[in-house]
């Protein structure tokens, strides 16, 4: 029972390790913790303005209209202008599927578009991956789940989720780009700010992890440098790197948490045109948060407690306040370990 302190930051290390690891391989592979996405887009919809801009247009609309018929691709919007063919094919297309349900337009093509287009329902960013699949039972209905089809790695430039989409869209059956869809030059920035983030969070989220791991690892050393003469030396690296881990689960899950927020923020306004939509994963947050409070209240909070007392006890008496020493051991005159000495220590 005598040892019991130190059992703290040992403990907390040992859950805020357990936590950034679950949150570094949420997504390793389809369908692993796919509820621990940092953001999910939601592409069922993308696309759906071209058949509003049709449907706008016709107020009867034929199911049968020739896909190359010039008089349509003088009605669609100027950005549509070069493939008008073949994006008009995909909306004429579509539109004979729905005839029958142009009133509930929105929640009718989701279901569809994407399917139709050659692409995903979502595509889910994880730290290390990104992942892609279908909703089920279906994209609009309340609470749907995630049907995960595949994940690819994030680092290598598959964080890019326009380039992603743009491969599936050339490669489906109408050979169309994003830009053909109306993505504008504005939401690729977005979007490329938010590679250029999620890269730095997976480098901060694999350094973090590593050093929570190594503060596990100096808390359980100290349990045998200490009674000894190395606890001073115990006490400072475990005090160094708790605070470096601190620090970095810190400004980690603070990136995590403003980021994601803008982006989403950001995606949703300027993507809600095109039917493109994102939304932020709150377990990721948790898990990330919970983490940090964790490590910060537990464990550099305790190595930076036992090295205030002992610096303020030391002063004055040899040991730390309260008579007992730092480490819940027996009473210990402070050694003479700055100067290289051995001898003056009780066990
Ligand atoms: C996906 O987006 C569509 C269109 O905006 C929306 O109707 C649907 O509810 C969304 N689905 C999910 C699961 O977020
Ligand atoms: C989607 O699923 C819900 C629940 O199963 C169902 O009520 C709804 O009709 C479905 N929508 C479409 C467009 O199939
Ligand atoms: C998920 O998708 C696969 C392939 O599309 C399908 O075979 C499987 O039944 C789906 N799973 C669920 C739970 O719907
Ligand atoms: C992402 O992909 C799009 C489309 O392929 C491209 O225009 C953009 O430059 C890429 N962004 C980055 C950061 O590579």
């Amino acid at each position: 029972m005598k040892r019991l302190p130190i059992a703290i930051p040992i403990l907390a290390s040992l859950a805020s390790f357990i936590l950034v690891l679950l949150a570094l391989l949420a997504g390793s592979k389809p369908g692993h913790m796919e509820d621990y996405d940092i953001l999910t887009f939601n592409t069922s919809a993308l696309g759906k303005n071209l058949l509003s801009n049709m449907l706008d247009d016709d107020d009867e609309p034929t199911p049968t209209q020739p896909a190359e018929d010039d008089s349509i691709c003088d009605d669609l919007p100027s950005f549509l202008g070069k493939p008008c063919g073949s994006v008009t094919s995909a909306a004429a297309s579509l539109q004979s599927e729905i005839i029958d349900k142009i009133d509930d337009i929105n929640n009718e093509i989701a279901d569809r578009l994407a399917d139709r287009l050659g692409i995903h329902e979502f595509y889910s960013l994880h730290v290390l991956t990104i992942c892609d699949g279908e909703f089920e039972p279906n994209a609009t209905a309340p609470e749907a789940g995630k049907n995960v089809t595949s994940c690819k790695n994030g680092l290598d430039g598959g964080y890019n989720i326009s380039s992603t989409l743009d491969k599936e869209l050339t490669a489906g059956p109408f050979h169309i780009t994003l830009r053909d869809l109306g993505m504008s030059d504005k939401l690729q920035g977005v979007i490329d700010d938010l590679n250029t983030v999620t890269k730095a969070i997976a480098i901060l989220f694999i350094v973090t992890t590593a050093l929570v791991g190594l503060s596990l690892l100096t808390s359980l050393l100290a349990i045998f440098l200490i009674p000894g003469r190395r606890e001073n030396a115990a006490r400072i690296t475990n005090l160094v790197i708790s605070t470096l881990a601190a620090l970095l689960l810190l400004v980690t899950s603070i990136l995590v948490t403003v980021a994601t927020s803008k982006a989403v923020e950001k995606v949703n306004d300027m993507g809600e045109d095109i039917g493109l939509s994102a939304r932020r994963g709150t377990k990721y947050l948790a898990i990330t948060w919970a983490a940090t409070g964790v490590f910060l209240l537990f464990a550099f909070g305790f190595w930076a407690v036992q090295t205030w007392r002992w610096r303020k006890g030391g002063a004055k008496r040899g040991f730390p306040k309260g008579g007992k020493s730092w480490y819940g051991g027996e009473k210990g005159v402070r050694g003479s370990e700055e100067t290289g000495g051995t001898g003056r220590r009780r066990y």
